[in-house]
């Protein structure tokens, strides 16, 4: 048999297309296998290792629940009580742990830490978030679109807020799923300038929020101030102000629109409760398809992919 390539997830285009795609149908069949009770343990005797340089709700516990539903194991560690937090190089650690455990899934600050992880690790890695992109949550948005209003392809998608982490995430979705993408955001705050030329044409940044919810099948948006920015909140929420999705804004977009936010939200700043609560927002289901998608995406790089 031939080798298993090692394959890393730390931006969406490290799947391609058809891989993105066929992830997502195999995120439902292992919800619908979820629901019906139905046992499937692929990854028995397999242990992921979470480094979490950052606060995480859903990302921790969809990880560890997943492995264990797919019979395997998952470890948390952290910087305070590793030696990564006593600044062991982040290429040892790599090293080290890579030859213990079957995948490390890393949620940290600069982007370029899984980089230099994943360039000196023996098994997959998975990005659980850094300041530049946060991919597991795309795959859990877009799996969420699909099961809720079919194929995203030639859709129109609104951005509104800070062209962050997310948003750049988007960004790639719109090239791996082939969708319209408008940003709105206010000046200075756009996305990273390399990430939205890649995307050519599909994605434009624009000011007014209305104008880039207008017709939307899908608005998304995030907080204003991300994980590491706390100190620039009261900034923010002044420059940030015009751009929160409520109802107002909602009513630009299609009527079948969907709303989508990765969560933590805050009500009253980047989305009004009347829209988070109400009856357009997928929220809570994008929140669960965290589990079904990333259990689809260890199977993929543990056992199932080319
Ligand atoms: N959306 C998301 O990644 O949530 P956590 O920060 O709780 O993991
Ligand atoms: N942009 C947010 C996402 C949290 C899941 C942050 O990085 O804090």
């Amino acid at each position: 048999m031939a080798e298993r390539r090692l394959r890393h997830f730390l931006t969406l285009l490290d799947v391609a297309p058809a891989e993105a795609r066929a992830l997502l149908t195999r995120a439902g069949e292992l919800k619908a296998m979820v629901r019906s009770g139905t046992v499937h343990e692929p990854l028995r005797n397999r242990t992921l290792a979470m480094i979490f340089e950052k606060s995480s709700t859903r990302t921790r516990v969809s990880f560890e629940a997943g492995m264990s539903q797919l019979g395997g194991h998952a470890i948390f560690l952290s910087p305070r009580d590793t030696q990564l937090g006593r600044g062991e190089p982040i290429e040892d650690s790599a090293r080290v742990l890579s030859r213990m455990v079957d995948a490390v899934m890393i949620r940290t600050f600069a982007h370029e830490q899984v980089e230099r992880f994943a360039a000196n690790s023996q098994v997959p890695v998975i990005n659980g978030l850094t300041d530049r992109f946060h991919p597991c949550q795309l795959l859990a948005d877009m799996q969420t679109y699909f099961e809720l209003r079919g194929d995203i392809r030639g859709r129109r998608v609104a951005w509104i807020g800070d062209g962050n982490n997310m948003c750049h995430s988007y960004i790639n979705a719109a090239r791996v799923f082939d969708f319209e993408l408008r940003i709105a955001c206010p000046e200075g705050f756009d996305p990273d300038a390399d990430v939205l030329v890649a995307a050519g044409a599909r994605c434009q940044v624009l000011r007014d929020p209305r104008t880039a919810a207008a017709g939307a099948d899908l608005v998304a948006t995030d907080v204003w101030a991300s994980m590491g920015q706390e100190g620039e909140q009261a900034k923010r929420a002044k420059i940030f102000a015009p751009y929160q999705v409520d109802d107002g804004l909602m009513a630009c977009a299609a009527p079948d629109a969907l709303f989508l936010h990765c969560l933590p939200a805050h009500r009253g700043e980047e989305v009004a409760a009347s829209v988070i609560d109400g009856p357009q927002s997928a929220v809570w289901d994008a929140a669960e398809n965290r589990l079904h998608a990333q259990k689809a995406l260890l199977e993929f790089l543990l056992v199932r992919s080319p």
